[in-house]
């Protein structure tokens, strides 16, 4: 077999991280740069097309659109799913809007071919006036978008060459497999209109060097149990978690859902060891097992959390390369999604996630309206991310303004998710990609910079 020199065969990336701990800004406002983004990033990427819970019935479908491109997904009469190109073969008008129930299919408005629930051809009209060569039968259901199913929701890929979903959401699918978010479902969806490249938008959620000055509410000094520096205080300890559990229930509006807020006042009066590594383990478990138990009781899949903690699992942020997060607490978690619009332009979702007794019947979830970046609905957490990202934005646009320079320390997987965009954007092989792309899915976010072998 041909030994393939990568290196020589990549092609040139302009505005390249030439320094794993600076990042060139034009990465986040060139116009070229973002045309090249969509035509090697997001054209070879797997990513979230949407919640299985918004396709619940067959015949149920969603248009997911990223950049051009209009992808259809489809849950099929027998419970699968599948997806395809929203463009009619005839002259190239989109099939579906939005999202709905298709139950004869999809007919073309312009001059009506028609089309069944999977995308298959069904009807040409007049087609005796076409050449044969034009209507050929296999040539002319929409065009299959591979699209697979994991974590409760569908994942489409537009390139046929890329690895399998599982293996490029690795290593996070395994911890949220253990997380059980396939049985999540939404509790609310939000959506956000940032003025703001799509890769800064995403930096400001990947690292926590920013919550001390940026979110003060949740430096609780007492929560690591020491008082004034000093001798470890149970009570102050318990009164400080369930402080920053309540600033992150009001914050982030459900990332510690208000169910479990409630469990752990609860306990509040629990008794603990005067030491302080056994009072936080005998605290985290007694959080957990009540928490378990109030979830099990009313019947909803939970995962152990117990276990999670054992394993040190029990984290709170996961990334599936390059746009989709899930960030769990307890029986609940935050979701994103970051879609670019425009090389300054970024539309975020954001959902709260929560445990339902089994069988419930739950609405379809409805596709938010989009917010601007300063509404003031915003919860507290997301407002203070929100009030800063324009001003980065213009901030980067200084001519004096040449590079982020990155604290190896503490924003490495920022280095590294960029780093990961090089390799696509110099159309590695795929393989050469994999073990990148599995080095952002990692957790927690403080991860150093690592060789990433491309
Ligand atoms: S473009 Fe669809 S039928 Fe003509
Ligand atoms: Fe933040």
């Amino acid at each position: 077999m041909a030994i393939v020199d990568r290196k020589s065969s990549a092609r040139p990336v302009p505005y390249a991280m030439e320094l794993p701990d600076r990042v060139p800004k034009e990465r986040y406002v060139d116009p070229d740069f973002f045309r090249l983004e969509a035509e090697r990033l997001w054209l070879r990427v797997w990513q979230m097309a949407c919640r299985l819970e918004e396709i619940p019935q067959p015949r149920d479908f969603v248009e997911y659109e990223i950049l051009d491109q209009s992808i259809v997904v489809v849950r099929t009469d027998d419970m699968g799913v599948r997806a395809f190109q929203n463009a009619c073969r005839h002259r190239g008008v989109r099939v579906a809007v939005g999202r709905g129930t298709c139950e004869n299919g999809f007919v073309c408005p312009f001059h009506g071919w028609r089309y069944g629930p999977e995308g298959a051809n069904t009807f040409v009209s007049r087609k005796k006036t076409f050449a044969e060569h034009n209507v050929q039968p296999e040539d002319l259901d929409l065009v299959p978008v591979r699209c697979e199913v994991w974590g409760g929701c569908a994942w489409i890929n537009l390139d046929n060459d890329a690895p399998a979903l599982r293996e490029c959401v690795e290593p996070a699918a395994s911890t949220l497999d253990e997380w059980k978010v396939e049985s999540l479902r939404t509790e609310w969806w939000h959506a956000c209109r940032l003025p703001v490249n799509w890769k800064l938008a995403i930096e400001a959620f990947i690292e926590s060097y920013h919550v001390v000055k940026a979110h003060p509410q949740l430096v609780i000094p007492t929560r690591h149990g020491l008082r004034d520096g000093a001798s470890f205080d149970p009570r102050a300890f318990v009164d400080a978690d369930i402080q920053y559990l309540r600033a992150m229930s009001e914050g982030m509006a459900g990332m510690v859902h208000a169910n479990d807020l409630r469990i752990a006042e609860g306990l509040r009066d629990i008794e603990l060891p005067a030491e302080p590594a056994a009072a936080t383990a005998t605290w985290n478990r007694a959080l957990n097992d009540a928490v378990m138990s109030w979830h099990r009781d009313r019947g909803a899949d939970m995962p152990d959390l117990n276990e999670l903690d054992a394993h040190g699992r029990n984290q709170e942020f996961y990334q599936c390369f390059p746009h989709y997060f899930v960030l769990p607490m307890y029986s609940s978690a935050s979701s994103y999604r970051f879609r670019p619009l425009g090389p300054e332009e970024t539309l975020m979702e954001i959902w709260s996630l929560t445990r339902y007794p089994e069988g419930t019947e739950r609405e379809k979830p409805t596709q938010p309206e989009v917010w601007e970046c300063d509404d003031p609905r915003w919860p507290p957490i997301p407002a203070q991310d929100f009030s800063n990202l324009p001003r980065q934005q213009r901030g980067l646009h200084a001519t004096g303004f040449e590079y982020m320079r990155l604290s190896s320390g503490l924003e490495g997987h920022i280095s590294n998710f960029e780093r990961t965009i090089d390799g696509f954007l110099a159309g590695l092989p795929h393989d050469a990609l994999l073990p990148a792309v599995q080095s952002v899915n990692v957790y927690p976010f403080d991860t150093p910079i690592v060789d990433l072998g491309i």
